[in-house]
Parts: C-alpha cells; structure tokens; sequence
C-alpha cells in the first residue's frame, strides 16, 4: 500500500542503472494485474540504449526527461490480440500506470507520458523501434531511482464523491 500512498510522478533520476531483472520482475507483476478480458493486448518494449532514449524528445517534447532515465518502457497495443478499441486502449494505458506502482514498490519511480492518439508521437515511435504495423505505441514510462523522493500531494477533493444518488 505504502507504493500507492507515497506515488508520485519522478521527472528526475540519479545516474544509478536499473539491473536487467528487476525491469523483468516489474513487467511480470504488471502482466498478472486484473484486465478487462483475456487477451491481455499488450506488448513491452524497454528501452536502455542511450543513442534511442536521447532521440524520443524529437517526436515527443515532454519527454525530454527521458535523456536522463536509464531506461523507459513503450506499452504497445498489439493489435493482433485484440479488436475492441476501447478495452485495448484502456488495457495499456492501466499496465503504464501499473508499472510506475510497482516500480515505486521497488525504489524506483517514473512518469507515464502519452504516445497514442497522437499521431506525430505514434509514427515516431514506430520509426524509431522498427514497430510492425500492427503494434501501436500507447505508453512511454521513462523508469530509474528518483533524483530525490518528493511527497504527492494530497487529491481527495469529498465534493467528487456520491453515495448511492448524485
Ligand atoms: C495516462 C497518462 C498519460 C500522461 N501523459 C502525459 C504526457 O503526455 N505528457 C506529460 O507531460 N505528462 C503526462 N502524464 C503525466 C501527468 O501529467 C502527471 O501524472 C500529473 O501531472 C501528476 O503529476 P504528479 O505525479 O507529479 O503529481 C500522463 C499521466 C498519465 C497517467
């Protein structure tokens, strides 16, 4: 619970690598997580060539955070396992915020940025990592040990919140 009380988006990271098998333990927590059906239409690609991270912020101006990451995370849809855009698009963006959850459970931190529906960040990311046509960027989750560990600020805003009638 302490991984979802104290998450909070990391832009920042310590030069500190991110060992191969704690990436893997991630992703296999994130593809156990409850989805809408059993297709699971998703797939990762990691990141953690440098010459590939530095050139995402030409396609993707927010994620010029990435040049510092040690490596970032693209969840694609993988159109061959699911019709349903709607469950698709929802599956992957719900395993992006997944990732930076369990990340957070392991010390490590991140930001979830949007590749899909935006069409200059879909094509460039498809450039950049060879992407079948069939496989469509969703997520871009830059990862590594936060720079400093900042407090999320508290939401809960009670006026949002309705029992039983609006
Ligand atoms: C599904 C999703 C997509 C997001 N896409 C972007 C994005 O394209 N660019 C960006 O700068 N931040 C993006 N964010 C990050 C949010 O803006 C960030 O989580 C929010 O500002 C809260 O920041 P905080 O965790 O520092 O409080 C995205 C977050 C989510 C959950």
């Amino acid at each position: 619970m302490e991984a979802v009380f104290s998450l909070k988006s990391v832009r920042e990271f310590s030069p500190q690598a991110v060992p191969e098998p704690l990436v893997r333990d991630i992703l296999k927590e994130v593809m156990r997580m409850p989805v809408t059906g059993p297709q699971r239409p998703w797939q990762f690609v990691v990141i953690n060539d440098r010459s590939l991270l530095a050139r995402i912020p030409d396609f993707l101006s927010s994620a010029h955070l990435v040049r510092e990451a040690p490596l970032a995370v693209v969840v694609c849809y993988d159109s061959r396992l699911g019709e349903d855009k709607e469950v698709w698009f929802r599956d992957c963006t719900t395993a992006a915020e997944t990732i930076l959850v369990v990340a957070r459970a392991r010390n490590l931190g991140g930001i979830c940025l949007s590749i899909h529906p935006l069409l200059e960040r879909v094509a460039g990311m498809q450039r950049l990592l060879g992407l079948p046509d069939s496989i469509i960027p969703v997520s871009l989750v830059p990862l590594g040990y936060p720079r400093e560990q900042e407090h999320p600020a508290g939401r809960f805003d009670g006026r949002r919140v309705h029992y039983n009638h609006w």
